[in-house]
């Protein structure tokens, strides 16, 4: 029986030299089995933890698995506020986060008591907040949403009921656009989606004129307007591979081009290019999950979601909502 190292709540996750002959796709394996654990994959992880995944999807898709999981354990390879929706549907089950650092630039615009004050100042709107925020933020919500099915939960509020849409402003002026509803917005921000560059994109258009440019509704306007197709990662991945098209400029995280490229071998997929000639088009928070910290959080159990019950309890109403408004939607 391994002996269950202790998180040091400061590092945020599990520190342990590993033997470098482990084959750590076997280990895991092994782990999941041994544990009955059950591993949710995000598109934004890194190949390897892509590979080795039980499951591989979008906001919406990890949250209706993990709501499905007889799973003892839930490993979820993504951020914290993926981690603590899989704890609010699952109360009874270990959910585990290989990083505990893994956060969100929009969950943490977004802090739980200027939200409760910005509420405050509009008593008579409902609050649609996307996924993308905190257990506490959620809390605050009448309806969860995600980028797959926002279009679709807001279309079914009545029109004269007036909205707060929080916290990413990208996915609420395109709501708007898209539904005509004037909704008070919250001023959240992506930091990945957020620097993708139009002159780039328009250069990169005119260097390959048959690709199509698929791009998810984080991003700004600017890139927006440019976009052959607007969706979340598994509607773009969808798209590209139900397509005639052979070409595509991808404006979303880089790790979806991994999926895309198994899906469509003889397709070309082009990131498209942010503002400076770094890395900024891979979430450094979805990256701080390693193949490594994978095989330590599910062999020590730890670092392990816990949340306060009350909070709990009224995060997952609107979620619930959520579920119940979005039947059918893919
Ligand atoms: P979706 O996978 O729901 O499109 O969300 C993208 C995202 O930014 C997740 O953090
Ligand atoms: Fe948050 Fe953006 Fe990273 Fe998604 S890609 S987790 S929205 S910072």
């Amino acid at each position: 029986m391994t002996e269950l190292a202790v998180l040091d709540p400061v590092v945020g996750f599990i520190e342990e030299e590993i033997d470098p002959v482990l084959d750590l796709f076997e280990e895991i394996e092994r782990l999941k089995r041994q544990k009955n654990a059950v591993l949710l994959a995000h598109y934004y992880q890194e190949p390897d933890i892509q590979d080795i995944a039980d499951y591989i999807g979008d906001s919406l898709g990890l949250s209706r698995q993990a709501a499905a999981t007889d799973a003892d354990i839930i490993v979820f390879a993504g951020v914290h506020f993926m981690a603590e929706t899989a704890k609010i549907l699952n109360p009874h089950k270990k959910v585990l986060l290989p990083d505990l650092n893994a956060g969100c630039s929009l969950a943490d615009s977004c802090p739980a008591d200027e939200f409760a004050a910005f509420r405050a100042r509009h008593p008579d709107h409902i609050v649609v907040s996307y996924i993308n925020c905190t257990a506490a933020v959620k809390a605050l919500s009448d309806i969860i949403c995600t980028s797959s099915n926002a279009e679709h939960l807001i279309r079914q509020i009545p029109d004269d009921q007036p909205i707060i849409f929080a916290p990413d402003r990208n996915l609420g002026r395109y709501m708007i656009k898209q539904t005509g509803r004037d909704m008070v917005v919250w001023d959240g921000v992506c930091i990945v989606h957020e620097t993708f560059s139009e002159k780039k994109l328009i250069r990169l258009k005119m260097q390959f004129p048959e690709a199509l440019v698929l791009a998810h509704p984080e991003c700004e306007e600017a890139v927006l307007r440019h976009a052959d197709f607007v969706g979340s990662t598994s509607n773009i991945r969808r798209f590209a591979r139900e397509s005639d098209h052979t070409a595509f400029i991808v404006a979303t995280e880089e790790g979806i081009l991994h999926q895309m490229r198994k899906d469509c071998p003889n397709k070309t997929f082009i990131p498209a290019p942010p503002e400076s000639g770094c890395n900024c088009s891979q979430c450094p928070h979805m990256r701080l999950n390693t193949l490594e910290k994978l095989y330590l959080c599910l062999k020590h159990e730890q670092p392990e979601i816990l949340m306060d019950e009350a909070v709990r309890l009224r995060a997952l109403q609107p979620i619930e909502r959520m579920m119940e408004m979005s039947v059918g939607v893919k």
